[in-house]
């Protein structure tokens, strides 16, 4: 598709309003929630938690960060610090790398690259060293390195291993004794390659002057799939620019490269270069959408179970609409990239330089396969103009199975869950650039976000995850430390229909013990267990709550409260927002409203008490065609003699008494509601301003409203114009108009029954 795309069409694209769907997280959970009980491994003097590995009997925890070499136990649920070893840059480097202009606070460390174990005593671990690469073995036994006379840790050259600058993108897989390895292989970074070393096999590598890597090729992954028919070969994921495309702007495309693990380079042609490098491109892309062109990680489901082996690749874009990135989620079969491996070949014309596809003949064993044999020179010779395939890879239903509007995930783990049907669920665990985890259910072929865990304060990118799925933890590496985090938490989830309407494949609701469980806990009695995952229908899992027409008394309203307050007083009652794919609506005893109550942010109901306000508030919600009461208060007002008011009770005494008092007061309130009031238009405003955004989603914006669900109580036009001229002259709508929210600027004494406007 992409290959006829002319840049008028491009243009066209560029102009098209960024129209798609967008996944909203069901429920998210703050820093410090205690409801997601994480674990935190952090020291002052320890920086960027860069590599995690875990050992063969899955019991040990390595980690690589700057300078740094450090083991866990993660036998108990808590993560305990069992070895760290020191391992900086030399002196010579450092020196070095700073009078080569480079940073003495942020680049010239040592930056673990390679962390692996390459037998039951030994980690091959390489690193930055400050611009210069080094290599070294870690013996588990004693956790130390070897050392020289002086005590300095002796090392070989990482050049082609790890990269000079830790901004730099790397990957490295450890197959047969061989370490694979995909980097930048020089000071300037402007050199990838793909290069094998460590064992007894010859030492092969991309051959630079062919251009079989575009000079800012970026790697993400690396993998060599069990099974038959594809053990024998080691598939590289990265982005670079494309060459093959002509256009008016750099184009950057995904990529899959594939090598031979028996590939012996040739003799006299491509000596010590592979002999099998092909490369061929990753579509990710909607219709009428630019594509997601750049790829930020990859990781491999089913890796034992050829063919169904499915690799799940985040992207993000290279086009960004009015400053908004989004990601999206392609899942390739191996299957697929195989079928594209086989087909044609690309070549670019001499004369022309356009790239097409060729149409010549082609040798048996094909060029490029991993058939073992040695090729003969004619072969190597076609391979060195012949490494890009023609055909693309798509993903597979030919879309993306997940798109995210204004985030951009930096890695993705994923886990298989059997559900109590004994259907078998992916989940995503998906880092975010700004300290976020999201977690996603992989639906037939679309996803749903359950949660969205923010992890990291001030923001930082999520730089690693490390899933163990038998403890049901998963590990997150960034700057500061690393984080253990559980896969789930079922007892956030305190009804059964809470529980079902979260579909969350990990918890089910035990009718036994009314309980919102674990499923990995009790994997043979799932017999009372409820759970729906398709569909999220409380009515048909929960059996007795179709039966009764209120809510079950326990299973519902998250708050309730009575309030006895002076007359004439604000009171602000909450109705919290905890799923946001739930609308919410209030129930108040004036349904006709009253000029004493009024709508504030989404989920608050600010109220005068007064006789006509008095009564019962519910605040409702309707999620997946259920609805449940979220909150529930009664509001009674007390008069100046002390003597409590009931609605329905007589007010002549709350009145009479108030009415000094209810004249002054209120002038405040217009004063208030006029503030509050700005505040709705602030949203409204950066609602429109953001609508063609999410023009199909049923999205809130975070501390404001979508203008669908704004009621506006106040119907005064000429106040609305003034408002959105106020707020149209500001220039920028999105900040000033909307900062209200957190209303600074209203002090509210409930004893002394006074409100301050500062
Ligand atoms: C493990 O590898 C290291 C480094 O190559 C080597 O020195 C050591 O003897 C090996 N140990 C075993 C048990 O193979
Ligand atoms: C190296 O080669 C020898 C035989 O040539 C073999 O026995 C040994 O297993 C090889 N080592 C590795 C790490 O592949
Ligand atoms: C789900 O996965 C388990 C192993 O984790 C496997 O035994 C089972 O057959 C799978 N079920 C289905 C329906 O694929
Ligand atoms: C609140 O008041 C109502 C009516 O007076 C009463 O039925 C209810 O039990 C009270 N609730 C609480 C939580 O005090
Ligand atoms: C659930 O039941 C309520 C009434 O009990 C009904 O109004 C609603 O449409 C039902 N929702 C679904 C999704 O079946």
């Amino acid at each position: 598709m992409m290959s006829t795309l002319t840049p008028c069409l491009w243009l066209f694209l560029t102009l098209l309003p960024w129209v798609t769907s967008d996944l909203i997280p069901r429920i998210t959970f703050k820093y410090g929630d205690p409801s997601r009980l994480i674990e935190r491994f952090t020291q002052k003097a320890v920086h960027n938690y860069d590599q995690l590995v875990l050992s063969p009997d899955g019991e040990t925890l390595y980690v690589g960060a700057r300078d740094h070499l450090l083991s866990f136990s993660i036998r108990t649920s808590a993560i305990q610090l069992t070895n760290q070893v020191p391992w900086p840059a030399t002196k010579g480097s450092i020196d070095n790398c700073i009078s080569k202009a480079k940073s003495s606070e942020t680049e010239c460390f040592n930056f673990i690259r390679i962390l692996a174990p390459v037998n039951s005593t030994h980690l091959y671990t390489c690193g930055t060293n400050a611009f210069n690469p080094a290599c070294t073995y870690l013996d588990l036994e004693d956790f130390s390195m070897p050392r020289d006379a002086n005590g300095a840790v002796l090392t070989t050259d990482g050049r082609s291993q790890s990269p000079f600058d830790p901004r730099h993108k790397y990957t490295y897989i450890l197959a047969d004794g061989e370490l694979y390895t995909g980097t930048m292989n020089n000071f300037q970074g402007n050199e990838p390659i793909i290069y094998r070393n460590l064992g007894n096999k010859t030492s092969l590598k991309t051959e630079g002057a062919l251009g079989w890597l575009n000079s800012d090729a970026s790697f993400v992954g690396s993998f060599n799939p069990q099974g038959s028919a594809v053990d024998s070969k080691i598939y590289f994921f990265f982005d670079e620019t494309a060459r093959e495309y002509d256009f008016f702007e750099k184009m950057t495309v995904a990529r899959v490269a594939r090598v031979c693990k028996n590939d012996l380079g040739g003799e006299k042609v491509l000596q010590k270069r592979w002999s099998t490098f092909l490369k061929a491109q990753l579509t990710c892309s909607l219709d009428f959408h630019f594509p997601f062109n750049i790829l930020q990680h990859v990781t491999i489901k089913n890796q034992e179970d050829w063919p169904t082996g499915i690799f799940y690749g985040v992207f993000s874009t290279q086009w960004q609409v009015g400053g908004l990135r989004s990601s999206a989620v392609c899942l390739f079969s191996l299957d697929e990239i195989e079928k594209v491996f086989n087909g044609a070949y690309k070549e670019q014309n001499k004369e022309y330089s356009k790239w097409t596809r060729y149409m010549g003949p082609v040798s048996d064993p094909r060029p490029g396969s991993c058939t073992g044999g040695k090729f003969p020179d004619s072969d190597l010779n076609f391979m060195k103009e012949h490494f890009l395939m023609d055909e693309e890879v798509l993903p597979m239903d030919k879309k993306p199975v997940l798109i995210k509007q204004n985030v951009q995930y930096t890695r993705i783990a994923t886990d298989t869950v059997q559900a109590v049907n004994r259907h078998n669920y992916t989940v995503m665990f998906l880092g975010t650039d700004k300290g976020f985890l999201h977690k996603a259910v992989l639906d037939g072929t679309e996803s749903h976000i359950i949660e969205e865990l923010e992890l990291v304060v001030p923001q930082e990118p999520i730089d690693n995850l490390l899933l163990v799925p038998k403890k049901g933890l998963l590990y997150i590496g960034y700057s500061a430390g690393i984080l253990q985090v559980p896969l789930a938490n079922c007892n956030v989830y305190q009804s059964c229909f809470d529980c079902i309407l979260a579909r969350d494949p990990y918890c089910a609701w035990d009718q036994k013990f009314q309980q919102c469980k674990s499923v990995r806990s009790q994997q043979d009695n799932w017999m009372s267990w409820l759970q729906d995952i398709e569909r999220g229908n409380p009515n048909t899992t929960c059996p007795s709550l179709h039966k009764m027409r209120k809510p079950q008394p326990n299973s519902m309203p998250i708050k309730e409260e009575n309030y006895t307050r002076p007359f004439n007083m604000i009171l602000e009652l909450s109705c919290p927002h905890r799923s946001a794919l739930a609308t919410y609506s209030w129930r108040t005893p004036n349904p006709a409203g009253s000029e004493g109550q009024m709508l504030t942010t989404a989920d608050t109901l600010v109220i005068i008490v007064r006789s006509d306000t008095l009564g019962a508030y519910e605040c409702w919600a309707v999620e997946n065609g259920y609805r449940y009461a979220v909150a529930r208060y009664w509001v009674s007002g007390v008069s100046s003699t002390g003597v409590i008011k009931n609605k329905g009770d007589s007010d002549l005494d709350g009145t009479a008494s108030s009415n000094m008092a209810e004249r002054d007061f209120y002038q405040q309130f217009v004063v208030v509601t006029v503030l509050l009031v700005l505040t709705l238009f602030g949203c409204v405003a950066l609602a429109l301003y953001t609508w063609k955004d999410k023009v199909r989603t049923k999205s809130k914006i975070q501390g404001c409203s979508t203008p669908e669900s704004i009621k506006l109580s106040s119907n005064n036009l000429q106040e609305k114009r003034l408002l959105n001229g106020l707020c149209d002259s500001g220039g920028d709508l999105s900040r000033p108009c909307c900062m209200p929210i957190a209303r600074p600027d209203i002090k509210m004494d409930l004893d002394n029954n006074s409100v301050g406007v500062s």
